[in-house]
């Protein structure tokens, strides 16, 4: 077999927050096809990198009072512990926001200018004269212009679904001020899609058997012809300051490169700086008739991967090149859950991992949902118990642990030679090529499938040979080595097949067995008579039902509801200032009652003043490893400077409520009377972040 030349990207995470499990599931799925490439002796380059750029990042940076390079510096620190902690092994982890990304992106600005793709014209856009910023549709809000409902955003009604352009909004406001937009004027860039050139190479390039799944070429299909044949508009590629990005090149005014355009460039920025590292020819590489460009990504960023990314990159010319596949899968939602964007789902991959929870469960469960098609998949607890439990402790392990003890005992752990008449080694051995087609084509359910089947003959075969039975019976030597033997042919038959998956535990295993790195091509081969394997140490443990009780524990993940819109009220205790009943008025309420909430203490870690808001103060939260946001009106009687590093108490299992400003996620207590002032509850000393008030 030829080997092949691979390049593989996975897409580009915002580096506004941690990774959430839709990450890690992408990430999962790109590594596992990576090292089955591997075992199959094929070159690889593997790269990520942050996607640090654009308007949502600057403006997160502002908000944590830090300077956006220093912001997503501390976004990238994060990402090792998920990567390491799930076996995803990156051969480089770069930085959109880096000098190699500065270069590409220019020069294939320069190129797409140079053939005429790129011109400029005005553009005309609502303007934040408060916060001195234009205002993407994300940031606008006002009534809707056909139902008139309230607050909608600057594309789209929420109440009667209708679609307009954000110019179209009656009272328009500024989510970041409040204040009035105004209409202004500038120069913008565009990149000329609906080019007839442009329009017929992307033609042939979607249509290319085998490089799309049919699902992505459909929809992909859809945009380019569109209603009467001319979707595509051309897409508007700079952006006005203030903007977090990498400057339009040859130009005296400060303009700067939309971030879907200097995006996906990311992917070469950082195969470069890996090249650079390793002391590969970057150019030389890419240009290699034989590299293949393949990339995963998620189904909402299909428009960017097969419509503008090959049109950019064909009309830059070489040494740049077009991708060979675009793989596309769908989003991992949690116990029939969707995930939400900001908040991700019950399940914290770092709270797994601190747990103690083993990756390779996940990795396993993950894999087993997978498919070539665009499917979203559910993690659904008592399933992902049961799966673990069943398939890989129940089946797999079961395999080597039943017999390996007997070797060791009874035959200085040496090996039979394995019977030449064994179906089922034969049967396992002969499902090399078609698990690595099933690998190859991203069917891994499948191929986890094909394993646990032959897991179940490898154990009837133990269970028909019964090693135990033989051990009891003089001058059942030979059976009991036989059978023994044969079964740590199959275990390790059946670790190969596994090991994409299960990097972590083959292993382990390749040291208990005392093989080299098992690589695909072993299939063929089985260990020698005489071969000694080591000493068995248990594997893997099963699944704790508790565990999965304190993963999706939600103290640390506030459950999501319905975001409430038009709450604008602050949330603590003390804005009651009304009329109270007396103490002994009050109506009582059972313990049951008092223990639906969820008390905690938390630290303060940020205070902030609200621009606009004249009772609220912002604080950043610390409760025990999560950390949240909390709107307080509190302002009138705290100076934020005074309030860091406080213990204060809060309700940490209220709703999330979306305000004006933000989302609030707690309330925290405090107390007032009839007179001024506004007193918090504060913990007495010894108590810690996170602890249960009750
Ligand atoms: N920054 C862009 C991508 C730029 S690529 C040049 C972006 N970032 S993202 O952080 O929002 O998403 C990164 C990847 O995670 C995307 O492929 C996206 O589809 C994927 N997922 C986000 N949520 C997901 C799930 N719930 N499930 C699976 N994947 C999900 O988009
Ligand atoms: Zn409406």
């Amino acid at each position: 077999m030829q080997p092949r030349k691979l390049f593989v990207t996975t897409a580009l995470p915002y580096a506004n927050g941690a990774f959430h499990i839709g990450h890690i599931m992408e990430y999962i799925q790109a590594d596992i096809w990576v090292r089955f490439q591997r075992m199959q002796g094929h070159e690889v380059h593997f790269v990520g990198a942050d996607d640090a750029h654009g308007a949502p990042i600057m403006l997160a940076a502002q908000k944590a009072g830090a300077t956006p390079e220093g912001f997503v510096e501390g976004i990238a620190r994060g990402r090792r512990r998920y990567l390491d902690g799930f076996h995803i092994e990156y051969d480089n982890w770069h930085s959109t926001h880096s000098p190699e990304n500065t270069a590409l992106s220019q020069d294939i600005f320069r190129r797409l200018k140079a053939n005429n793709l790129v011109y400029s014209k005005p553009v005309e856009q609502f303007y934040d004269p408060v916060k001195g910023m234009y205002l993407a549709d994300r940031y606008l809000k006002g009534e809707c212009p056909s139902c008139g409902a309230k607050d909608q955003y600057g594309d789209a009604c929420e109440n009667c679904s209708s679609v307009y352009p954000a110019t179209a909004l009656k009272n328009p406001y500024s989510t970041l001020s409040g204040a009035k937009p105004v209409l202004r004027t500038s120069e913008h860039y565009f990149f000329r899609l609906s080019d007839p050139d442009c329009v017929a190479f992307l033609r042939e390039w979607l249509q290319l058997p085998g490089r799309l799944q049919p699902q992505v070429l459909n929809k992909a299909w859809e945009w380019l012809d569109g209603e009467g044949g001319k979707a595509l508009g051309d897409w508007d590629i700079s952006r006005d300051p203030p903007y977090f990005g990498i400057r339009v090149p040859d130009i005296a005014e400060e303009k700067y490169l939309y971030v879907w355009l200097d995006a996906p460039i990311g992917y070469l920025a950082s195969l470069k700086n890996y090249c650079a590292k390793k002391g590969i020819d970057f150019e030389a590489l890419l240009q290699d008739p034989q590299l293949e460009q393949v990339h995963f990504i998620g189904k909402d960023i299909i428009y960017f991967h097969t419509l503008f990314w090959p049109a950019m990159l064909k009309f830059a010319g070489a040494p740049y090149k077009v991708p060979e596949h675009v793989y596309v899968h769908g989003f991992i939602g949690v116990s029939g859950e969707k995930m939400s964007k900001s908040r991700g789902t019950g399940i914290d991959p770092l709270r797994y991992l601190d747990l103690g929870m083993n990756p390779e469960w996940l990795r396993y469960y993950i894999a087993a949902k997978l498919n070539a098609a665009v499917e979203d998949i559910d993690f659904n607890p008592e399933d992902f118990v049961a799966r673990v439990n069943s398939d890989l402790v129940g089946k797999y392990v079961n395999i080597a642990s039943r017999c390996a003890g007997f070797l060791a005992k009874r035959f200085g752990g040496k090996l039979a030679a394995p019977h030449a008449a064994n179906a089922i080694i034969g049967g396992i051995q002969g499902e090399a090529a078609a698990i690595g087609e099933l690998y190859d084509s991203r069917e891994f359910g499948k191929a986890l499938r094909s394993v646990m089947h032959w897991a179940d003959q490898a154990n009837a075969f133990v269970d028909q040979a019964k090693p135990w039975d033989l051990a009891k019976k003089p001058g059942a030597e030979a059976a009991l080595h036989q059978a023994c033997s044969d079964a740590i042919q199959m275990f390790r038959l059946l670790t190969l097949y596994l090991k994409p998956v299960m990097p972590s535990l083959a292993k382990q295993v390749e040291r208990f067995l005392g093989v080299p790195p098992l690589a695909w091509r072993d299939a063929a081969r089985l260990l020698p008579a005489g071969h000694a394997i080591g000493q068995y140490r248990h594997l893997l443990r099963r699944v704790d039902d508790k565990q999965l009780d304190a993963l999706f524990n939600i103290e640390s993940v506030p459950q999501v509801t319905a975001p409430q819109r038009h709450a604008e009220k602050p949330q603590h205790a003390a804005q009651a200032h009304s009329k109270e009943p007396a103490v002994n008025e009050v109506t009582t309420i059972s313990i049951d009652d008092f223990g639906k909430l969820d008390l905690r203490i938390a630290k303060v870690a940020k205070a902030e003043q609200v621009e606009g808001a004249d009772k609220l103060l912002e604080l950043t939260l610390e409760l025990g490893g999560a950390q949240r946001t909390v709107f307080a009106g509190i302002k009138s009687a705290y100076d934020p400077a005074t309030l860091v590093g406080k213990l204060v108490v809060v309700v940490a299992n209220l709703a999330p409520r979306r305000m004006k400003f933000g989302v609030s996620e707690g309330m925290i207590l405090a107390a007032s009377g009839e007179g001024p002032g506004i007193f918090l509850v504060s913990p007495d000393t010894g108590a810690q972040p996170g602890m249960k008030v009750k």
